[in-house]
């Protein structure tokens, strides 16, 4: 199981610590686990003057998964475009083919007065969004600055899909249906943009292999309504890369604490990059503050997801379950009555629950 390593910035370093005792743990009872460790975004732009430089590159290249802290900082904001730590991961991705990305969102039912919402309304939420990441106008050209012929400053990018991308995205969302309630739901905004219009021709088609699977549409403005009105209505939704974007930051907000919930990013050969659906958080670095879950819950997915092994997972996944139900809470998802801990004391109750 070779696994590289990418602490990134800000918190990663600190959150990937935690992810490598879990990893330490399951070597020690037996599987065959080998870490190499590279720098991204910031860090790698320190060390190399590229925010994924080819030293970076070869390691995620050999391994078979990629496990992710997360990048950007203040620091490096003024910095040209394709330098900016944003880039290495936008880099990493499509170097790698990584076109599906999975952000589970889930609500540990310890935590259901987290939410914003009223615990009615969130308890028992499980939501699978599945977003296509690898196309879409993040990558489309043409795109840039320029002059028009007026002499007037002009900015573009281009949504693009093609055949292909859509009908293998939804191909993988049909799949995890079938594994889950049977229900897809697909957002587009059919009823305006042309791409969209074909996205949802395309899976309307692929859903002809699926006959068990119940499909839907909905356009991203209702379906962005829908997530905060009943969330609990949906089971797997599929999207394209911006949509995908903004529906999974709402989605994490459900569940009370974006520092709960892990992603992983496969490519057609189950290659995986497992990462933390937040951020650096650079208010905190270094603090021993930041909730390692996020990331311990993503080894699990590497577990599950790439390597096959969904006994490994369970055991991550239960390890964290019961944490949570002995009351112990970092920061961010801390209420009264619970038993604050730090980032490192929160690794040491999963080593010692695993
Ligand atoms: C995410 C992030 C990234 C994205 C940024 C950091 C480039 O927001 O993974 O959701 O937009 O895809
Ligand atoms: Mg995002």
């Amino acid at each position: 199981m070779k696994i590289a390593v990418l602490s990134g910035d800000g918190i990663g370093p600190e959150i990937i610590d935690q992810a490598l005792r879990v990893l330490e743990v399951l070597r020690s009872d037996g599987l065959p686990i080998e870490t190499e460790s590279a720098p991204l975004g910031g860090a790698a732009y320190d060390q190399y003057g590229a925010p994924y430089p080819e030293f970076t590159q070869k390691i995620c290249r050999a391994a078979e998964a990629v496990l992710l802290g997360a990048v950007g900082g203040p620091q490096y904001d003024k910095l040209d475009r394709p330098l900016r730590p944003e880039r290495g991961l936008l880099g990493i991705r499509k170097d790698l083919g990584l076109f599906a990305n999975l952000r589970p969102a889930v609500l540990f039912p310890e935590l259901a007065n987290a939410s914003t919402l009223k615990p009615e309304v969130v308890s028992g939420l499980d939501i699978m969004i599945v977003r296509e990441l690898t196309g879409d106008i993040y990558f489309g050209e043409p795109r840039g600055m320029r002059t028009n012929a007026q002499g007037e400053r002009e900015a573009l990018n281009t949504m693009i899909y093609s055949e292909s991308e859509v009908r293998r995205i939804a191909h993988v969302a049909f799949g995890i249906a079938m594994k889950r309630k049977k229900k897809l739901c697909s957002v587009d905004k059919a009823n305006v943009l042309e791409t969209t219009e074909f996205w949802k021709e395309i899976v309307t088609h692929v859903a002809l292999d699926y006959p068990q699977v119940e499909l839907s549409h909905l356009y991203v403005d209702n379906a962005a309504m829908q997530l905060i009105r009943n969330p609990k209505q949906f089971d797997v939704i599929v999207t394209g890369n911006l949509f995908g974007d903004i529906l999974s930051d709402e989605a994490s907000m459900l569940t009370g604490s974006i520092g709960m919930l892990a992603s992983a990013s496969l490519n057609e050969s189950k290659k995986g990059l497992y990462e933390p659906a937040h951020g650096s958080a650079p208010d905190i670095a270094g603090q021993n503050l930041a909730n390692p879950l996020a990331t311990i819950l993503s080894v699990a997915m590497l577990m599950r997801y790439t390597f096959n092994n969904e006994s490994a997972a369970l055991r991550i996944e239960g390890a964290v379950k019961k944490v949570l139900a002995q009351g112990y809470r970092t920061a961010d998802i801390f209420e009264t009555g619970m038993k604050k801990v730090s980032c490192t004391a929160m690794g040491d109750l999963v080593v010692a629950a695993m």
